[in-house]
């Protein structure tokens, strides 16, 4: 049975990709979430069987909860876990300038997208370790590209700083986990239509009115679809959620 543990699954893209993952009944799922009583989880709860669905509790903000989810998970997968979705964050202030930066919130935002996610991937390694697949997803975007940092210069600075980083993390650490037959990829989940990033929606009506995000659906759907296709010999790229290879 593939298992699949995504965080931040109580709601937009994670909760869309735990909830497609469940129609498959082959498939083992674990929604790592700060709230186990969202409704969003307990409605998933009510809906499939124990044996293929478990909440454990996991906050990015505390580093002290990802050792301890760690183990909890551990409880539900003696096979190990085969995918590690990693797509918990945040962005406090896309529309802000250099000038208008809040540093308090930019801290924030590194901690949850960029610190947070290095002990989330420590701590849950030996249950990747363990499994046959072996796929570590660390969920990025366009917006953290150094390449396309010109062209989006004045969009979501702070959070596209915190995913550039996210990446550089990515890509130093897949080459060390590549030898030992660990896929890691990085994933843009394209433009998606979630409560996040309303200033980003507000910077796009601006510049390209007629530019529109895609359903979260859509997106889980292309997300899936490239992580299943993800090979360990194509070392880590950052994909859109098209399959195309994005420049880091
Ligand atoms: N939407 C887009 O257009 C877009 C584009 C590119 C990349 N992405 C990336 O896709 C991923 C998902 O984005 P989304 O649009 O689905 O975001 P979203 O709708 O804002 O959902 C964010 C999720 O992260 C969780 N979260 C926030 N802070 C957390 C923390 N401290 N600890 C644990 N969980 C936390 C939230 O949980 P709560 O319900 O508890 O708040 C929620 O489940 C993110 O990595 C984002 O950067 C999104």
């Amino acid at each position: 049975m593939p298992s699949y543990l995504v965080t931040g699954a109580s709601r937009g893209i994670g909760l869309g990709i735990v909830t497609k993952l469940l129609q498959d009944p082959e498939n083992f799922v674990i929604a790592a979430v700060r709230n186990p009583e969202a409704e969003s989880i307990k409605k998933l709860g009510n809906e499939y069987p124990k044996a293929r669905f478990a909440v454990i509790t996991l906050d990015y903000s505390d580093y002290a909860s990802i050792a301890p989810a760690a183990d909890e998970a551990a409880k539900f997968l003696p096979a190990g876990l085969d995918h590690l979705i990693s797509n918990a964050a945040v962005s406090f202030q896309e529309g802000a300038s250099f000038e208008t930066i809040d540093l308090k919130l930019f801290e924030e935002e590194l901690r949850v997208n960029t610190v947070a996610p290095i002990e989330v991937v420590r701590q849950f390694l030996p249950l990747v370790r363990k499994s046959a697949a072996k796929k570590v997803v660390l969920v990025s975007t366009v917006v953290g590209s150094l390449e396309l940092a010109p062209n989006l210069a004045t969009l979501a600075i702070t959070y596209g700083a915190t995913k550039a980083g996210l990446n550089i993390l990515a890509r130093k650490w897949a080459a060390v986990l590549y030898e030992e037959g660990i896929t890691t990829l990085a994933l843009h989940p394209g433009w998606v239509e979630t409560g996040s990033g309303p200033g980003i929606k507000d910077w796009w009506a601006k510049r390209d009115p007629d530019r529109r995000p895609i359903t979260v659906q859509q997106s889980v759907e292309d997300t899936l679809r490239v992580i299943k296709e993800a090979k360990l010999e194509e070392k880590i790229k950052l994909y859109s959620h098209t399959g195309d290879v994005l420049p880091w």
